[in-house]
């Protein structure tokens, strides 16, 4: 059953992205024209950070290596990363993120 883990950050304005650290976990996330979308902060492939990248069609692209993210569902569009990451939900309570842990 998911546990809700909620933070003190509020949630980045529309077109950001922040970092949050939930339970040891560091979750990147994205607001995409009002959606909250929630995954990995660290790539996979050598852990860029994926909060840092630029966001495209519901896509970020790691700014280290250019690999490729759905941030709907974390899975991988591009290499070089071998693997996709993990999507958290994530919804805002009195003005602060709360993340969906599985
Ligand atoms: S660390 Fe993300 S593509 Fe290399």
């Amino acid at each position: 059953m998911p546990t809700p883990v909620a933070t003190e950050t509020p949630p980045p304005p529309v077109g950001k992205a922040v970092r949050v650290t939930v339970n040891g976990k560091t979750v990147a996330v994205f607001n995409l024209d009002g959606t909250l979308r929630g995954i990995d902060a660290a790539c996979t492939h050598v852990g860029g950070p994926l909060e840092r990248g630029p966001v495209a069609g519901g896509v970020v692209t790691c700014p280290w290596h250019g690999s490729q993210f759905d941030l709907a569902t974390g899975a991988m569009k591009r290499g070089p990363a071998a693997r996709g990451v993990t999507s958290y939900p994530v919804r805002v309570e009195n003005g602060h993120l709360v993340v969906e842990l599985p």
